[in-house]
């Protein structure tokens, strides 16, 4: 018996029987794409989608993430697709690329940063319009109808790969820094030693620039300069990792954690926290618990 396959790959039931497919997913809340893409087993080949606008959200197991315009996400072959358009954002538009790879690309396909087992990039800020451009260029040019658009898309997808790994390259080269090394050590080490030091935003980056023997404003541009996001913000990022960990595998409470990591206020510390990974520090520590549970049951 045949069924009927569905004709749109934006809808549920498309086959993706194919080398190379890439579109434009426009969800508007409420609309006819405003629905979780679903693919528990995953897909044969892989995903790269692009954030144009708006925000989804993907969850990886116990992993939440939330994606925002220029995000960049890989989904390798055979790992659950569980995406949609994030709650509280009116819009998720996402452009996408479904492709077998080519055999010299694994290296290429593996990036480092992971949810889950889902990569994640964020291209620097001096390329990131060149690979949104190529990016919308590949989605286009393998919707056209001319002829070798197929394979065209397949070099243009390997023009996007090999940018991507020049600019890390270039980003690790840049990264030895010793001045930017020893001030991401220094933050580490007070977050964990002296927490209540990082109460007050000026007198830390103060205390950065003392121990880097530069000016605040200086580091403050060096940092950004290297590392894409500035001081505060990868001090914050650095603090919410650990949150996600001490929720994960201690039974610290949530005030405890806050303090610890050297919120003065748990409201405060939610807020960041929800805004960041997307759930509320407590129900982050239950959806925990429920899939390591039921993973003990499954066993
Ligand atoms: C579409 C989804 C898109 C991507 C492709 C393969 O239906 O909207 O995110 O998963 O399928």
């Amino acid at each position: 018996m045949t069924f009927e396959q569905n004709e749109d790959p934006l809808q549920p039931g498309y086959s993706f029987n194919a080398n190379f497919v890439a579109g434009l997913t426009p969800i508007e809340k409420n609309g006819i794409y405003d629905f979780f893409v679903d693919r528990p087993e995953g897909m044969k080949g892989y995903i790269i989608n692009l954030t144009h606008s708006g925000e989804g959200v993907v969850y990886q197991g116990d992993e939440v993430m939330n994606c925002k315009p220029g995000d960049f996400l890989i989904f390798p072959p055979g790992i659950p697709h569980y995406y949609g358009r994030r709650p509280n954002a009116n819009r998720w538009h996402h452009h996408w690329i479904y492709f077998r790879a080519r055999a010299m690309w694994t290296n290429w396909l593996s990036w480092p940063e992971k949810i889950g087992r889902v990569g994640y990039y964020r291209p620097p800020p001096e390329i990131s319009d060149d690979l949104e451009k190529l990016f919308v260029q590949i989605v286009n040019t393998s919707q056209s109808l001319e002829s070798y658009s197929e394979i065209l898309s397949m070099n243009l997808l390997e023009n996007f790969l090999i940018r991507r790994m020049q600019s890390i390259s270039q980003n690790k080269k840049e990264l030895k820094d010793p001045r930017i090394v020893l001030a991401c050590n220094y933050i580490t080490d007070i977050l964990q030693k002296q927490p209540e030091l990082t109460e007050d935003n000026n007198s830390f980056i103060e205390q950065v620039a003392q121990h880097v023997f530069l000016s605040s404003s200086r580091i403050s541009h060096l940092f950004k300069e290297h590392m894409g996001v500035s001081i505060l913000t990868w001090r914050e990022d650095q603090r919410i990792h650990r949150a996600r960990l001490l929720l994960q595998t201690t039974p610290l409470s949530i005030a405890q954690i806050a303090q610890s990591l050297g919120y003065s206020d748990q409201l405060y510390f939610s807020r960041v926290f929800k805004n960041k990974i997307g759930l509320s520090p407590k129900k982050f520590r239950q959806m925990t618990f429920k899939s390591w549970s039921a993973k003990i049951k499954k066993a």
